[in-house]
């Protein structure tokens, strides 16, 4: 029998966080004695699907096992620890996390030693755990979204137990700060200002998984930035499902327009960014608040995920076509060098050609730098999975590729009009696809690749474009 344990989950007691630190010191005691006696260094490697909120989980995972003396390794070979951070927001995310679980069967035959941990958004459906428990019985540890506060003292205990230990809560609890994660501090930092999701879409997971929106405190938010700032981090992201609603659940008037001026005011950030925006829940005063602030990048990630007024409906958005055209002529008008990019779905169960058509519609009436494309994916639990009239695959496929097309075409003609412009860029580092140039960002989140000396990483130069195409932009530093 496996150790399962499914919960609802609890009012945060006083003594939790701080039991959790003195496991993390006893794990750093043990894995630096361990390295002492071996010469070897206990190595964790964690494998992060799905979204930034995500990624942003993997950090703080990654910052708890650091203080506890593991290293980070993206060799599996020579792990002793294992982490899955799954996403379950479409089925191809799903199929892949089981197909990469599965090769790890062999690895643990030969190394007994070696941990595995399977946590994420997956893990908040029951069935999914059953079948991990079924099918990859190998597997040492399953926990959730809304636990991982407690992933010292669930790995300790999985090292010790006999067979799989399950700790899932079903629901979030009160917000937890102060989790005892050291986090990478890079140039950029994401920075959590809310949780979970109120929305319903009728397509999505996620509020099943990421449970009912919650807003921190903005004190909080605005020191956590402050710290990021002083250990050497220069641009920030701050995430949440919905950023516009940040405040829904806090006591007294405080809207998200109000934090981003406020984070506006911390010394030593120069650029803010957030995702994800919902647009029936952009008002006039974050608009007006980008426009003010000059640590505000003029760029807004704005699904409208379909341009047909029924299948909108139908998808619980909240908004209409004409409605969301209309909001993108207020940010334009405020923000003109506003740079804007989405995400749409192609093949909601009754999406007609003539629905598409809005879509396609939308998309050259608004002209995005860019957008990612989703295919309809059926989640079992959401009510479009009951919806009667799916879309036949290979109509979705050609509508996809239309769609596709349109957009790049569209990205790369708004790409050549930067030929010849200057623009400002923060420079991450070596560029991915040529060593031999740099990287960077501009302020509208366009990828910038130039030639230029290492010691430029970390800083914010002008760069005059010379070559445009569809993902990216080629330039030369201006002396
Ligand atoms: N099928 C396809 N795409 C989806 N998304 C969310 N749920 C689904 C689904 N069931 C897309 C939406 C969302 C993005 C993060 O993922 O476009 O904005
Ligand atoms: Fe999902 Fe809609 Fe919430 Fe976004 S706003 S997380 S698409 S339910």
């Amino acid at each position: 029998m496996s150790k399962t344990e499914r919960k609802k989950s609890v009012e945060l007691d006083p003594q939790e966080l701080q039991a959790q630190r003195q496991i993390i010191a006893k794990m750093n005691e043990k894995n630096l004695y361990h390295m002492q006696q071996t010469g070897k260094q206990k190595k964790a490697m964690i494998v992060t699907y799905g979204c930034q909120m995500n990624e942003h989980d993997s950090e703080k995972l990654l910052g708890m096992l650091k203080q506890m003396a593991y290293e980070e390794t993206d060799k599996r070979e020579e792990a002793d620890l294992v982490i899955f951070n799954t996403c379950c927001v479409r089925e191809n995310a799903e199929l892949k996390v089981y197909g990469n679980i599965g090769a790890f069967k062999n690895l643990k035959k030969k190394n007994t030693d070696l941990n595995i941990a399977v946590c994420g958004c997956m893990m908040q459906q029951p069935e999914i755990v059953q079948s991990i428990k079924k099918k990859y019985p190998f597997v040492d540890l399953v926990f959730g979204t809304h636990n991982i506060h407690r992933f010292p003292e669930l790995l300790v205990n999985s090292q010790t137990a006999n067979n799989m230990l399950v700790e899932v809560w079903e629901e979030e609890g009160e917000i937890i700060e102060g989790v005892p994660s050291m986090r990478k501090y890079g140039l950029k930092g994401f920075v959590n200002i809310m949780f979970g999701c109120n929305n319903f879409c009728t397509y999505c997971i996620v509020p099943y998984t990421r449970g009912r929106e919650r807003s921190r405190n903005m004190n909080d938010i605005v020191e956590e930035v402050e710290n990021l700032v002083q250990n050497g981090t220069r641009e920030v992201t701050l995430l949440g499902q919905n950023v516009n609603s940040y405040g829904n659940t806090l006591e007294g008037d405080i809207q998200f327009a109000d934090l981003l001026t406020e984070l506006n005011k911390v010394e030593g950030v120069d650029r803010i960014r957030f995702m994800t925006s919902h647009p029936k829940d952009l008002s006039e005063p974050v608009i007006d608040a980008i426009a003010a602030g000059e640590k505000l990048c003029e760029h807004i990630h704005l699904p409208f995920q379909a341009g047909s007024n029924k299948v909108l409906k139908a998808m619980n958005r909240g908004y209409t076509k004409e409605g969301y055209l209309a909001l993108v002529e207020r940010i334009r008008a405020k923000i003109p060098n506003a740079s804007l990019t989405t995400d749409i779905i192609v093949g909601f169960p009754g999406e007609t050609d003539e629905d598409f058509e809005d879509t396609i519609d939308l998309v050259r009436k608004v002209r995005f730098d860019s957008a990612f494309t989703f295919l309809y994916s059926i989640r079992k639990g959401t009510p479009a999975a009951d919806m009667l009239e799916q879309v036949d695959d290979k109509v979705k496929h050609e509508r996809f590729n239309r769609l596709v097309n349109e957009i790049n075409k569209i990205s790369g003609e708004i790409n050549a009009g930067y030929v010849g412009k200057e623009v400002e860029v923060l420079v991450e580092d070596v560029s991915k696809t040529n060593t031999e140039k740099l990287m960077g960002r501009t302020r509208q989140n366009k990828l910038v690749n130039f030639a230029g000396d290492k010691s430029l990483i970390g800083k914010i130069v002008k760069i005059k474009i010379i070559d445009a195409k569809t993902f990216s932009l080629n330039g030369e530093v201006i002396i």
